[in-house]
């Protein structure tokens, strides 16, 4: 009887260890690590703009496509529980649609860089096994590269009779929230998978040479990433 009790207690604490990431190899992350993740990320706008009301054309609103790129966010352990995280990627490229009553029109691509850097919390930081995070943050997205499409430059010059057309979108600054989970995968090695809710919000121009057309749009994306991550 006092054996099976032993062995009971032996296949619990080996049951815990198991769930609580492998044991030894899955090792704690504590003040003074630096953890970094790289993978694969996706920036999926929920976008939204204010009307573009052109003469003789029905409303106009502009919708964002998602983009995935490659990431590379570094974290790093101010204590057990708390880190500061930067997270960086390649240029976003992403088609723009302006949509209406019976009018899908191609407007264009923009690209972006969108760094983000966050204050993060780890409940269950300086133990071993999974570590969830949240965190709150700022993001400043850089966009460039605008380029009309030829189906809206034709449109502008058939409505205005405008002969060039280009696309300016402002820069933003606003906030994130994010969560996320590094999974262990032995010795240093674990899984991440991450999601951010950014607030990216941008005033949009159409310049052309018989006047200009000028609107918000929140892009305000989920953004996606999935990857590995490494502890030094
Ligand atoms: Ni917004």
């Amino acid at each position: 009887m006092k054996r099976k009790v032993l062995l009971d207690k032996a296949l619990w604490s080996g049951l815990a260890v198991a769930l609580a990431g492998g044991g030894v190899a899955a090792q704690a992350y504590e003040q003074g690590d630096f953890i970094v993740r790289a993978g694969a990320v996706m920036v999926d706008p929920d976008a939204d703009s204010e009307d573009i009301n052109l003469p003789g054309v029905p409303t106009l609103n502009v919708d964002v496509d998602d983009d995935t790129q490659l990431s590379l966010i570094g974290a790093y352990m101010v204590t057990d529980q708390v880190a500061v995280e930067l997270l960086a990627a390649t240029p976003f490229e992403h088609d723009v649609v302006a949509a209406g009553a019976g009018v899908d029109l191609d407007a264009g691509t923009v690209k972006h860089l969108p760094p983000t850097l966050s204050v993060q919390w780890y409940p269950r930081g300086g133990a071993s096994g999974w570590q969830p995070y949240i965190g709150l943050g700022v993001n400043y997205t850089f966009i460039f590269d605008e380029d009309v499409d030829r189906e809206l430059a034709g449109a502008l010059g058939a409505i205005l009779g405008a002969t060039r057309a280009d696309l300016d979108l402002d820069d933003s600054f606003g906030l994130t929230a994010q969560a996320g989970v590094d999974i262990p995968l032995g010795g240093n090695w674990a899984l991440n998978a991450g999601v951010w809710y950014m607030d990216i919000d941008t005033t949009a121009t159409i310049k052309t040479d018989v006047g200009n057309v000028k609107f918000d749009v929140d892009i305000d994306p989920w953004v996606y990433n999935v990857g590995i991550a490494y502890r030094f």
